[in-house]
């Protein structure tokens, strides 16, 4: 099935809120606006497959099951069986327990959910890479990224999870059909307060260097009008596809 047909199908929109409620109210503000909603650990821990039902039930907008999944093979291999039924275009994996995870997960995969390799997260940057004992040559984000990918693409991922710095990278070694989702993205207009976000691009970098998707969360949470906010961010995907 043919998920992108717009440039507003490539924005991916976190739901980062603590509960149904709250989550609620974005999905039927944004739902006409984005590609797909995102559920992480968060909103999933708190209201379970319920929330995707509110999102499949309106119809209007793919679900992103962000849960990371990061534990011995046989147990990751048992909640990939669990999230088979829930309707998920995809699912995330992290990249950093190495092969044997990752076909586990793809091998466990079944319907049209697709497997997300997280290479390596875009709160990251080479200080917090050597502090948890990176060897030297690894330490550089781009290589640790590209090495992870090669590997993810190789255990049969459909893609994977980088920073917008490393997707035109990622992209020309990996071949134009291995997916590339980018978070960590900053509009030039966006102020996100506190940000936690180390490796940032805009919406225009992150597509001109080849991200599929991108999410874009707090720039549009914290917008006074997320649905002009959320057009800008197509219009903008628009003039870089252009
Ligand atoms: O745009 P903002 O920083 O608010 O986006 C935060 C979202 O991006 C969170 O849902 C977080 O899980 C996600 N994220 C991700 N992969 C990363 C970094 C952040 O999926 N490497």
């Amino acid at each position: 099935m043919q998920l992108i047909r717009e440039p507003k199908d490539r924005i991916i929109f976190p739901l980062d809120f603590p509960d149904y409620n709250s989550a609620k109210k974005y999905v039927e503000i944004l739902k006409g606006h984005i590609g797909l909603f995102k559920v992480g650990l968060e909103l999933f821990v708190k209201e379970g497959p319920e929330i995707l039902k509110l999102i499949a039930g309106e119809g209007k907008a793919k679900i992103f099951l962000d849960l990371k999944f990061h534990d011995i093979p046989e147990t990751v291999k048992g909640a990939m069986k669990s999230a088979n039924a829930l309707g998920a275009e995809f699912i995330t994996v992290h990249c950093d327990e190495g092969r044997g995870l990752l076909e586990t997960t793809v091998k466990a995969a079944s319907g049209k959910t697709k497997v997300l390799a997280v290479t390596v997260l875009t709160s990251l940057s080479r200080d917090s890479l050597k502090e948890m004992g990176m060897r030297e040559e690894l330490q550089d984000p781009l290589k640790l990224v590209l090495h992870r990918a090669r590997v993810a693409k190789s255990a049969g991922c459909a893609g994977v999870v980088c920073s917008g710095l490393e997707a035109q990278y990622v992209k020309k070694e990996l071949g134009k059909d291995f997916i590339v989702v980018t978070p960590g993205i900053r509009p030039s207009w966006s102020v996100v307060k506190n940000d936690d976000q180390q490796r940032i691009v805009t919406p225009s970098d992150a597509i001109r260097s080849g991200s599929d998707y991108i999410v874009v969360g707090r720039p549009l949470r914290s917008a006074k009008d997320p649905v002009d906010a959320v057009k800008r961010v197509a219009e903008e995907i628009e003039k870089a596809l252009n």
